[in-house]
């Protein structure tokens, strides 16, 4: 089997075995989408309005400014994979509720289980936190983040402000730019650092 159908088939298991309650008000669920042989994971927090009537990934506002920054550091969609820790859209875009996220959270491991990139960019605290609950996204943005994780193998992360926090926040838009920028060298240090 491909990693393609390995992907879609992991998807259709968690169709059906993820108990969150998000789905009684969700459309449909948004799994992660994009290329299963990425080097980066992008992890957001919750789908959107556009994102639950489509059923992809950052799609809306968000995603848009999501597309223009990869643009400035010459990175396709089709290279990476972009996913989100609750797969379901909170109703009116709220937080997603810890028992949401605990809910939906197996689901991303094992989409990062399969996937095995060597960076995972977290976009936005709620994303952050996950994985670093004691860090602030004020002072780890921008900044490679090292730990071995039980239940991933992946061992770098970079925490970034959410693309859509920046949109409207002229101080916080720079320094997203500015952080998106540091993606390719941070990339070719984890590479050089771990060839294969
Ligand atoms: N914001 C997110 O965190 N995820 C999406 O998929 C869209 C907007």
């Amino acid at each position: 089997m491909s990693k393609v159908q390995e992907l879609e088939k992991l998807h259709k298991k968690w169709f059906k075995k993820c108990q969150c309650a998000l789905k009684e008000t969700a459309t449909r669920p948004v799994p992660g989408y994009g290329n299963p042989e990425a080097q980066i994971v992008f992890i957001g927090e919750a789908p959107g309005k556009q994102e639950d009537i489509q059923g992809r990934p950052f799609i809306g506002a968000a995603g848009k400014f999501l597309d223009e920054m990869l643009g400035t550091i010459k990175m396709k969609r089709e290279y990476i994979y972009i996913t989100n820790i609750v797969k379901y859209r909170p109703p009116n875009n709220r937080d997603p509720l810890p028992k949401e996220k605990e809910d939906c959270i197996d689901w991303l491991y094992d989409e990062l289980n399969l996937i095995k990139p060597k960076l995972i960019i977290f976009l936005g605290r709620h994303s952050m936190s996950n994985f670093f609950p004691d860090q602030k996204i004020s002072e780890a943005h921008g900044k490679l983040l090292i730990k071995k994780f039980k239940n991933i193998k992946t061992e770098n992360f970079l925490p970034l402000y959410h693309p859509a926090a920046a949109l409207y926040n002229g101080g916080m838009r720079k320094t997203l730019i500015a952080d998106f920028k540091k993606i390719p060298k941070i990339l070719e240090k984890i590479k050089n650092k771990n060839p294969q």
